[in-house]
């Protein structure tokens, strides 16, 4: 069930009568129809009139058009202008370029650009790795979509895309001090892609891939990572998986059972799934734990070597998953399972299904902006829930990670991104919910918890160096 929320603010401007009993008909009617008013601002004051912006949050574009036509039709109220928060917020984009160096004089012209700027071209052409100490590459990543699967929407191409690039470069700077730039690539071809992204390179320190469809996403990142001396990292699948095997290792805690002990069923084997799915069985094979147990499950059901899948990613999680061979169902697959980690698509089941999983079973829904279980359905059953929604507790965010992430390796000078440095992520974020605050609603910090993005940064750098 939708709640008003932010996303959906609006700023109704009216003209009301100015009687004692005007304010409270505004509001009530806002109330009425389920509006959430934030503000209340007289914009314009006479004799007969006031001018009033009341600014709420709705459900939806159509419910914030419903509060606008309750407050016209009140008695001699008039609606002058509706705004649209969201919208105001992105007009003429969220960031921008600014110098960091004065350009006051001659002198200081003559000395950021030319005649001197030509001695520091020729100090790198002459040393290339010059480049991370004289220029922007030392702090800059590239946020690079192809915008075929953008958030909820799919396929809205590059410049649809734009927004949510913006939005993630604003992320990046606010929570890790990276100068991230959007990228949209007007191509969805692989090739083209990868040799746009290969021609761009020398400026940027590290890529960020972004919303890119799978199992392109796949190639393009593994062959990128072959070919730049730069670290390659698709948020959506590492991104994703760092905050899951965080917020794993803390609900685990919190229910006293040991991954070696679980039975865990990933639903959707896509970008996110798999990257879940292989850092899991990292976490193993580096911690020497023994195999973890994993049913991966998809739209056609559970992942088996039998199934005759002709997708490369899919023959890996076949190989690499389900060791009893086991077929069937979403619903077969989470009998006795300890652990259910969605990241595939809207209501798939309901508490019946939780109460078939084992005693204690932890439950994350990540599904967007629907998730596989209604989340108060899950409690019903579940230990732990955890969701990608803000209005819910335990909400997984890939802002816990890629901030620190790339902060750290920056700061490493990194040329590459292993394995060990996404786990050492994920430990950094589990590490910072103490046993102190640890419980069934908070396996994970805030998003704007401060100690978040230098943890992670930290963790990284270290883990960089030590592969250096
Ligand atoms: N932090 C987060 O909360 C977070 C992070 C990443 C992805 N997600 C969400 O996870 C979902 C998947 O993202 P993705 O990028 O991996 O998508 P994707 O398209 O790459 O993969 C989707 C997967 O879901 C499977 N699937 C679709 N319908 C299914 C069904 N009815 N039953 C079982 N499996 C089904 C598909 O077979 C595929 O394996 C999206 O809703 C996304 O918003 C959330």
């Amino acid at each position: 069930m939708p709640v008003p929320g932010p996303g959906y603010s609006i700023t109704v401007r009216v003209e009301a009568p100015p009687s004692a009993g005007a304010a409270g008909d505004l509001t009530s009617a806002v109330g009425r129809v389920g509006g959430v008013i934030t503000a209340f601002d007289v914009v314009e004051s006479h004799t007969d009139r006031v001018v009033v912006d009341i600014t709420c949050n709705a459900m939806s574009a159509n419910h914030a058009r419903d509060i606008s036509d309750t407050l016209g039709a009140l008695p001699g109220v008039e609606v002058r202008k509706v705004s649209d928060r969201t919208f105001l917020m992105h007009l003429g984009g969220k960031i921008e370029v600014t110098a960091k160096v004065a350009l006051r004089n001659r002198d200081d012209l003559s000395r950021a650009y030319t005649p001197g700027v030509a001695r520091v071209c020729t100090a790198i052409a002459e040393n290339p790795d010059d480049a991370r100490r004289l220029t922007i590459k030392r702090n800059t990543v590239a946020v690079v979509t192809d915008g075929s699967a953008v958030l909820g929407l799919g396929n809205i191409g590059p410049a649809a895309a734009l927004p949510v690039m913006e939005g993630k470069a604003a992320l990046f700077k606010k929570f890790g001090s990276v100068d991230a730039w959007p990228v949209c690539l007007d191509t969805q071809d692989t090739e083209e892609i990868i040799r746009t992204v290969e021609l761009i390179a020398p400026v940027y320190g590290g890529i960020n891939l972004e919303d890119i469809a799978a199992p392109r996403c796949f190639e393009i990142e593994a062959r990128l990572r072959e070919k730049l001396d730069i670290p390659v990292f698709h948020d959506d699948q590492h991104g994703t998986a760092i905050c899951v095997v965080a917020a794993l290792r803390n609900a685990l805690r919190v229910v006293g059972k040991d991954l070696s002990d679980c039975k865990v069923v990933v639903c959707g084997v896509g970008a996110a799934g798999s990257a879940i799915i292989r850092l899991l069985l990292q976490r193993h094979t580096g911690d020497k734990l023994g195999p973890v147990d994993i049913l991966a499950v998809d739209v056609d059901g559970i992942v088996h070597g039998a199934r005759g899948d002709t997708d490369a990613n899919l023959r890996w999680v076949a190989t690499n998953t389900n060791r009893d061979g086991v077929s069937g169902r979403l619903h077969d697959a989470l009998v006795g399972a300890d652990v259910f980690i969605g990241v595939s698509a809207p209501n798939l089941f309901g508490a019946e299904q939780v109460a078939t999983m084992a005693p204690d079973p932890v439950v994350f829904a990540l599904a967007n902006p629907d998730p596989e279980i209604d989340p108060l359905e899950a409690q019903r059953h579940a230990a732990v829930v955890a969701t990608g929604r803000s209005d819910y507790p335990n909400q997984i965010n890939n802002v816990l990670a890629f901030p620190g992430v790339f902060r750290g390796l920056l700061d490493a000078q990194a040329h590459t991104i292993t394995d060990e440095m996404l786990l050492a992520a994920a430990d950094a974020i589990a590490d910072v919910v103490d046993g102190e605050r640890l419980n069934a609603s908070f396996i994970v910090p805030s998003v704007f918890d401060a100690a978040v993005a230098p943890a992670v940064a930290d963790a990284v750098r270290k883990a960089a160096t030590a592969t250096a």
